[in-house]
């Protein structure tokens, strides 16, 4: 059993509450609109697809994706408990996916329109890499969020965010979609100590 698949047992209940406005404010920067197809990697325990859904509705679609199958289950567990007939999951590790998986999750070929990574970069090992794979999977004109937190030189409580999340919140993980995007806007948005850094939010558009 890795790391994620213990930490999915405890992840609801200490992380909830903590991430909430930070997972609003993302779906609004993702200017969902009903029917589109937006892609959640990592998906985790599936906290941010509430957002997601009602975003697309139910004529969209969100693809849920994570490598961790005791972070899945349980957000199988919140996609049946909710009844969200739009919402597709997966496992997919972030280095290895490609459209033929989306597709194979979907059920038939994807066209993605949107591209949510919430405390993904942070996590991934690759990080940057990660990301490319998944700029290259979104259409032209698609648009991009990431949320993540982040330290330069993390405190007592930044460090222990590291330890428990397997994480490195030293890294700038907006700098990728900086680089790529267009329109591209950073925000901070309002942090507490428990974050253990500064949450950051990024959005751009792939140019058409
Ligand atoms: C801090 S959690 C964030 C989960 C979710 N996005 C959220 O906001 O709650 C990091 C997630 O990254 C996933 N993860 C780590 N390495 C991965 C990889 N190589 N491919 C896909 N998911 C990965 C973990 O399983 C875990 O669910």
């Amino acid at each position: 059993m890795g790391w994620y698949d213990f930490f999915s047992r405890f992840y609801d209940r200490s992380l909830e509450a903590l991430y909430v406005d930070a997972r609003r404010r993302a779906c609004e920067a993702l200017e969902l609109r009903p029917g589109q197809t937006v892609l959640d990697l990592p998906c985790g325990t599936g906290q941010s697809l509430d957002g997601l859904a009602a975003g697309v509705g139910t004529e969209g679609t969100v693809i849920g994706l994570d490598f961790s199958e005791g972070m899945l289950q349980r957000a199988k567990a919140r996609v049946e408990r909710n009844g969200w007939t739009q919402v597709h999951l997966g496992q997919a590790d972030v280095h290895a996916v490609d459209a033929a998986r989306l597709g194979q999750v979907r059920g038939e070929p994807v066209v993605l329109d949107r591209l949510h990574v919430f405390l993904g970069l942070t996590a991934f090992p690759r990080w940057e890499a990660a990301f490319e794979r998944l700029w290259g999977l979104l259409r032209p004109g698609g648009r991009a969020v990431v949320v993540d937190c982040h330290a330069e030189r993390p405190t007592f409580q930044g460090r222990m965010v590291n330890l428990v999340a397997r994480a490195e919140i030293q890294r700038k993980v907006w700098l990728p979609l900086e680089r790529l995007a267009e329109g591209y806007e950073r925000r901070e948005l309002p942090s507490r100590r428990e974050h253990g850094g500064q949450l950051v939010l990024a959005v751009g558009v792939k140019p058409g």
